[in-house]
């Protein structure tokens, strides 16, 4: 069977959930009544500001963090602890050195008993699917950051995931190696069609890349706007020069400028009262 085939559906309801970190005294709100459906197969961006409960959020979709209210479903049922069925990809590579790029994207497989020449052979149709073929042998430090990045998503989608979750995946990449990424990403994405959840705060890279963009106001993370992206596909870099790619940005700039990254944090207080009814702040461009 190909593992570059139809995955399980993908749709995801995220209805009014709230998320609480920290314990005790310290607890308070990441995630404020936040609701979202996502259709089998379509491509989300979360944008927001540092600290407004993206990373929790999508946590949240892996089944790492508890929801403290409200409803997180996938595919019906409710999210309740990590699966390969809805795999993460984070900033930096979870790859184990001593292993392979192959033995590496196999390894989910291995630990669910898949025979070994039949788990090979996934793991190098995926290692091609991501345009690593002739790198199967090398190990991870013998590999470019990029690459690096490739086998952790071949990794992740090894386990056809109904459910890729990507948080900020090309952050640490130079600028140029980043745009490749991006258009890979896309590339494989129209061959295997699982739905994606990419959390980043590069506007472009948000824009470029989704269906749908989630713009989060800061902590509490709730919804200040969802906006479409739709420009047709496939998508090329070009994209990003043209006006109307340009109105959308300073629509999302302005979304996200009243309290941009360089703004101080509100201070931790006791649960929900930062940032509660704070009227918005003038704009000034
Ligand atoms: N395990 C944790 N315990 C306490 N606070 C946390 C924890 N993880 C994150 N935070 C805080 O929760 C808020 C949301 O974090 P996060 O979801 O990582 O934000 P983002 O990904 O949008 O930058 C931030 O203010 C962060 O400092
Ligand atoms: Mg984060």
């Amino acid at each position: 069977m190909s593992v570059v085939e139809a995955m399980p559906q993908g749709r995801v309801e995220i209805d009014e959930v709230s998320i609480m970190l920290g314990r005790g005294a310290q607890s308070f709100e990441a995630v404020r009544k936040l609701s979202l459906s996502i259709a089998p197969g379509e491509f989300v961006a979360i944008l927001g500001p540092s600290g407004c409960g993206k990373s929790t959020l999508l946590g949240a979709l892996a089944g790492h963090i508890p929801v403290g209210g409200g409803r997180l479903l996938v595919d019906q049922a409710p999210v309740r602890g990590p699966d390969p069925s809805r795999g993460i990809v984070f900033q930096h590579h979870t790859l184990l050195p001593w292993r392979t790029a192959l033995e590496n994207v196999a390894f989910g497989p291995k630990m669910r008993g898949e025979p070994r020449a039949q788990r090979l052979a996934s793991a190098a149709e995926m290692l091609a699917t991501v345009g690593l073929s002739g790198f199967e042998n090398r190990y991870p430090a013998e590999l470019s950051g990029g690459m690096q990045q490739r086998v952790e998503i071949a990794r992740v989608l090894i386990n056809r995931p109904r459910l890729l979750l990507m948080d900020e995946p090309f952050g640490a990449l130079d600028a140029q190696t980043r745009l490749m990424m991006q258009s890979l990403l896309l590339d494989i994405w129209s061959r295997v069609r699982t739905t994606v959840v990419f959390v980043t705060h590069d506007i472009d890279e948000a824009l470029f890349l989704a269906d749908r963009v989630l713009i989060m106001t800061p902590r509490p993370g709730r919804t200040r706007r969802l906006t479409e992206a739709s420009f047709p596909r496939p998508r090329d870099v070009q994209l990003t020069t043209e006006p109307e790619f340009a109105r959308l940005k300073r629509q999302c700039l302005d979304l996200l400028r009243p309290d941009a990254d360089d703004q101080p944090l509100p201070r931790l207080t006791p649960l929900g009262l930062a940032a509660a009814g704070e009227p918005e702040r003038r704009r000034s461009y």
